[in-house]
């Protein structure tokens, strides 16, 4: 399936951070929710937005890692959830939704990459079930909330990574076909885009509009179940052995996503050569 793209204006290039891109936008009094926002890329998108005036909310499934890695960063609560647990995700969104405060931002970073094969309590394979199934299950659970905010905005990280795989309907769990773990992270990153196109159509009346995107290549614990062999091959690093984009700034699509102006259809897959990501913060807003 083909989407139209289309070149949008921003004041931004490649070497453009996070920070730079988040400069002067204030997020006082909205609330925003990070999957993986204690590690890579999420964490400083939780960084980010908790800079801005955010209240952010990171759901970690080791809260000790979680701690450690956001200690003393104000604006920042960790909740325990696994997005391989359905039972963990309901409790999660149960008190979210009992607390009532209107979700603004819901950011899907969290991800697993070409880990061995292993399945949920369902059976569903790892990657499918961490990086689409999860993350569909936290929006439905938090729709109350998303849709009281008026405006909000659901991003799913996706990767060029959807290129190696269309979804196998048939055998999605590799129940009859060998596991690949390339094939069900492409698999999981197809279903990241498919998901941010459909619930942008269901969404938008409520005003809960989606994005999804490629952050880039930045070396993170993202690459923890490759060999260094296949880390160097995916050219992270520059000829003086340094990495080519920090988190810091491979973090910086989303972090665009927020800036008002930056105006765009949604729900498109936009590659880091996008000039900009879309629009997210709205006129409202
Ligand atoms: N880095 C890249 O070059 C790149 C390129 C394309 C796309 N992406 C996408 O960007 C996103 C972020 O990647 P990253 O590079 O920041 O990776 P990362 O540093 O490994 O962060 C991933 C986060 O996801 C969490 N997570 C994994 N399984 C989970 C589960 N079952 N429940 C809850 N949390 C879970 C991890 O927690 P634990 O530490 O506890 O496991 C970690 O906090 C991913 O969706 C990835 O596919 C990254």
């Amino acid at each position: 399936m083909k989407t139209p793209q289309q070149p949008v204006s921003s004041p931004f290039n490649a070497a453009s951070t996070a920070m730079d891109v988040m400069a002067g936008v204030d997020l006082t009094g909205h609330l925003a929710i990070v999957t993986g926002g204690y590690s890579g890329l999420g964490r400083v998108t939780a960084v980010s937005l908790a800079a801005a005036g955010a209240r952010v909310l990171v759901p970690a499934r080791d809260t000790r890692k979680a701690q450690a890695a956001l200690a003393g960063i104000p604006g920042i609560e960790i909740w325990p959830m696994d997005l391989m647990d359905a039972q963990s995700i309901q409790a999660f969104c149960s008190q979210i939704v009992r607390r009532g405060q209107p979700v603004s931002l819901l950011i899907h970073c969290a991800g697993l990459m070409a880990s061995p094969l292993k399945r949920d309590a369902q059976g569903h394979e790892a990657q499918f079930s961490t990086n689409h199934l999860g993350h569909f299950r936290l929006t439905c659970g938090l729709w109350p909330v998303l849709t009281a905010a008026g405006s909000a905005r659901v991003i799913a990280v996706s990767s060029r990574g959807h290129q190696l795989a269309g979804i196998d309907f048939d055998d999605i769990d590799f129940r009859h076909r060998p596991y690949d773990k390339w094939l069900a992270y492409g698999q999981s990153k197809t279903a990241n885009v498919l998901f941010a196109v459909a619930l942008d159509e269901r969404g938008k009346a409520r005003g809960v509009r989606t994005f999804s995107l490629h952050p880039g290549q930045i070396l993170t614990d993202l690459g923890r179940h490759l060999s260094p062999e296949e880390i160097a091959a995916f050219d992270v690093f520059d000829e003086h052995g340094q990495q080519r984009i920090e988190p810091e700034r491979g973090s910086r699509p989303w972090s665009r996503a927020l800036r008002p102006g930056c105006g765009a259809p949604p729900a498109q897959h936009w590659t880091q050569r996008a000039v900009c990501i879309a629009r997210i913060a709205t006129s409202r807003r």
